[in-house]
C-alpha cells in the first residue's frame, strides 16, 4: 500500500422498511394468498438463512445454468458497459450479498470514474455485512445501502452522480406482466437524464432444459419450494407438514414462464395461529410459489420501450442461454 491509497469510508445504512413493515407485509400476504384461487404465495419468503443457502446451492448446481451464464456475460462484457454507462455511481437493486456487484464495480474502477455504490435490499443484516465488507475491499468507494423494497422505495435511492442501476439474476422474471411495468415504468420516473438500467433476464430455449433447471436430480430445488412452509410454520406459528407437498416444475408456455408449485400430497389442514385461520388442501391440489418468466429479446425490447427505455445495446451468453440488456429512459 502507497500512501496515495485512500482509506477505507464507513458505509452508511438508510432503512426504510422496519420489522413493523416486514411482519405486515407478511401476515397481508399470506392471508391473501392463502384465501386466493389457486393458492399462492410470494417467492421472497423462500430466502430466510436456510433458504438463501439452498438458493445458493441451487446455482452451483450442473442443471441451473443461469447463474454461471450472467456471470460469464458479466465477465466478458463488464468494461464495455461500464464504458457504455460512463457511470460514476452503482445502484443495485435486490443486492443481497453484492457478489456480483463486484464484476461491475472492478470494471467501472477501471474507467476511473467509481465514487459510490447503492445496494438497495429487504434484509438489512446481510446488506449491512456486505455493505461493510465491501467498503473494506474498494478503499475511496462512497457505499450507501438502502433497506427497502424495490417495489415501494424506488424514490428513496440517493440522486445525483451518473447512475448505472442493475437488476441481476432475472429476478425481473418473478414478476407477473402488470408487476413487471409497474416497477419499469416507476424505475423509469426516478432515472435521471445519463442514468443507464442494466437488466438480466433468462431467455426462452429447450422446454425440457427450462424444467430441469428447476426440478433438479438432486432435488435441492424440490427443498428450496418446501422452504417457504418451513418459514410460514416459524413466523406464523403454522403447522403445515413439509414431507406432505411435492415439488412441481412447469413450464406455461402462454405466459412464456416456469412455474413452481407445492402439490399437496394428501388431504391437509393447516392452522396459522398468528394469523387465526385455517387453511385446508384437498389432495392433489396445487399452490402457486413463483413463477420465472423467460423473454426473448424481442419480447423484452418491446416490454422496456413500452416503460419509456430506449436499448443501448444486448449481451448474450454462449449458446443464447442468458440476456443482458442496457438501456436508458427516453428522456
Ligand atoms: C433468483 C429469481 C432468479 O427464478 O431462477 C431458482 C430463483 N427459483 N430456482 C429464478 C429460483 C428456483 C431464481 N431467481
Amino acid at each position: 500500500m502507497t500512501t496515495l491509497d485512500p482509506a477505507p469510508i464507513a458505509p452508511t445504512l438508510d432503512v426504510h422498511l422496519s420489522d413493523v413493515d416486514l411482519r405486515n407485509a407478511l401476515e397481508h400476504d399470506v392471508r391473501t394468498g392463502l384465501t386466493a384461487d389457486p393458492k399462492r404465495l410470494p417467492p421472497v419468503y423462500f430466502y430466510d438463512d436456510r433458504g438463501s443457502r439452498l438458493f445458493d446451492e441451487i446455482t452451483r448446481l450442473p442443471e441451473y445454468y443461469p447463474t454461471r451464464s450472467e456471470r460469464w456475460i458479466l465477465d466478458t462484457h463488464a468494461k464495455d458497459m461500464a464504458y457504455l454507462s460512463d457511470a460514476d455511481t452503482l445502484v443495485e437493486l435486490g443486492a443481497g450479498t453484492c457478489e456480483k456487484s463486484r464484476v461491475l464495480l472492478d470494471a467501472m474502477q477501471a474507467t476511473g470514474r467509481l465514487a459510490r455504490y447503492i445496494p438497495l435490499d429487504v434484509s438489512d443484516t446481510t446488506l449491512w455485512a456486505a455493505a461493510t465488507a465491501l467498503a473494506e475491499d474498494y478503499p475511496g468507494l462512497v457505499v450507501s445501502a438502502v433497506v427497502g423494497d424495490f417495489h415501494r422505495h424506488l424514490d428513496q435511492l440517493p440522486t445525483g452522480g451518473c447512475r448505472l442501476f442493475a437488476f441481476l439474476g432475472g429476478t425481473i422474471g418473478n414478476l407477473d406482466p402488470a408487476q413487471r411495468k409497474r416497477f419499469l415504468v416507476d424505475l423509469d420516473c426516478v432515472m435521471d437524464a445519463g442514468d443507464r438500467l442494466l437488466i438480466g433476464t433468462d431467455l426462452v430455449k429447450d422446454r425440457g432444459r427450462l424444467v430441469d433447471a428447476y426440478d433438479d436430480a438432486a432435488g435441492v430445488t424440490a427443498e428450496f419450494n418446501r422452504n417457504v412452509l418451513h418459514v410460514l410454520n416459524r413466523e406464523l406459528g403454522a403447522d403445515f407438514d413439509p414431507s406432505q407437498f411435492e415439488h412441481v416444475a412447469k413450464w406455461n408456455e402462454d405466459d412464456q414462464r416456469i412455474e413452481m408449485w407445492l402439490r399437496a400430497m394428501s388431504d391437509q389442514s393447516v392452522r396459522m395461529v398468528d394469523l387465526d385461520l385455517d387453511i385446508s388442501f384437498a389432495s392433489g391440489e396445487e399452490m402457486l410459489t413463483e413463477i420465472s418468466t423467460k423473454f426473448t429479446p424481442d419480447a423484452l425490447e418491446a416490454e422496456l420501450e413500452e416503460c419509456g427505455f430506449v436499448i443501448d445495446s444486448m449481451w448474450a451468453s454462449e449458446g443464447d442461454e442468458f440476456l443482458m440488456t442496457l438501456c436508458h429512459p427516453h428522456c
